[in-house]
């Protein structure tokens, strides 16, 4: 067994034991992939300021999110397609996050549904929503996560059309993978995880396949998501959701402060700072660079997160000493995921948990609801300058 010491030796192991149609899938951004790239090359820029001599015994990362305790600042986000990366990984990925103490994001486009996490899980978890067009579907996926007991919905609100990302279309992307010379060529050299694939029943879109009218092949993504995403959602139907839902409500997909504030004005409990892992508009900037100036324009009114680019404790800390309540991580557990299953989601979040840990100790804190700018050295034009 190799020592995994990062969340980088994860992706390596990830990487030779999943099909390069999955792999491909988490690792791209949309377009040049400039955007996907800086939004891990923007935290480095960020550095921390180092303090001696302080007592650091009785340290904790323990906080909060939504109101909900958690063990660290850091959800798992929703990631399309998580049970193919490993069989049966959404349900493998809430176990490790219940029994870590973080929350869990289950994505409309999972794999396993929502009454299969809830019955293989003990807590609530979180439930992430696409706005489709068939108001009846939305109205029963509504129904379907209070009655599996979510605690939050997560409206994500930079996706109602996807970006392109090449290698997808190249791949010809699909759940179950279409059999073609190269897939199965590919697949061949994936043995373990083929094997766990045939062993489970969950291999298509849990949440949609005979829950959404005249949908019996959404195996195709990109064409799915053109037909059937609701191009039309705006802050009233957000609104109205809200409504619909009634409970708590996190906006994620905030690049933009003018964003943030109608966010705030619809009466979400959250919204996640999130360019969508640069999956969607390339060309934005990064999460950690906009982060900044929406904490300046809603920070007192509404609790704020980030997403998209988060590898590392280090990361997490940053995004927290910069005001942010929690983060999300995506690749950074399904690399976890694809390379040892539950186990390996564990050890990602052991991973970021002994960094942030660590980081937070040489920084001369002692909780994570202490950090604050003062322990960060940011670069003097990192959020830019651009005209007006
Ligand atoms: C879906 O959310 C995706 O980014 O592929």
């Amino acid at each position: 067994m190799p020592v995994i010491t990062n969340i980088q030796d994860l992706k390596r192991i990830y990487e030779r034991r999943v099909p390069r149609m999955f792999y491909d899938y988490a690792e791209s951004g949309s377009w040049t992939e400039q955007t996907f790239r800086e939004n891990t090359t923007d935290f480095d820029q960020i550095r921390l300021r180092q303090r001696v001599a302080v007592d650091m015994t009785g340290r904790t990362t323990n906080s909060q999110m939504i109101g909900e305790d958690v063990s660290m600042p850091v959800a798992l986000a929703p990631v399309g397609l998580t049970g193919m990366q490993n069989a049966d990984g959404e349900i493998k990925a809430a176990q490790a996050a219940e029994e870590f103490g973080v929350p869990f994001t289950l994505s409309t486009m999972s794999i396993c549904s929502i009454e299969d996490v809830a019955e293989h899980t003990k807590k609530p978890f979180w439930f992430q929503v696409y706005t489709l067009k068939d108001d009846d579907f939305m109205r029963r996926l509504l129904e379907r996560a209070r009655a599996a007991k979510c605690s939050a919905i997560v409206v994500t609100v930079d996706l109602q059309i996807m970006g392109q990302r090449h290698k997808d279309l190249k791949n010809g992307l699909s759940a179950p993978p279409k059999l073609t010379p190269k897939s199965i060529a590919n697949m061949m050299t994936k043995v373990p995880w083929g094997l766990e694939m045939l062993g489970t029943k969950r291999r298509f879109f849990g949440n949609i396949v005979g829950h959404a009218a005249g949908v019996d092949d959404a195996s195709s993504l990109s064409s799915w998501t053109a037909g059937a995403f609701d191009q039309s959602l705006d802050w009233a139907r957000i609104a109205q959701l809200k409504e619909m839902w009634g409970g708590k409500m996190i906006i994620k997909g905030i690049l933009d402060a003018e964003d943030a504030k109608m966010a705030a004005k619809v009466g979400a409990d959250a919204i996640v700072v999130s360019n969508h892992g640069g999956r969607q508009l390339d060309g934005a900037l990064s999460s950690i660079r906009m982060l900044p100036q929406i904490m300046d324009a809603v920070g007192d009114e509404i609790e704020v997160h980030l997403d998209s680019g988060i590898r590392s404790g280090q990361d997490v800390l940053k995004a927290v000493a910069l005001g942010a309540k929690g983060t999300m991580i995506g690749r950074a557990f399904v690399y976890g995921l694809g390379a040892m299953g539950k186990q390996g989601v564990t050890t990602a979040l052991d991973v970021i948990h002994k960094e942030l840990d660590t980081t937070m100790a040489l920084c001369g804190e002692k909780s994570v609801t202490d950090l604050g700018r003062h322990n960060l050295l940011i670069p003097r034009n990192f959020e830019g300058s651009w005209q007006d």
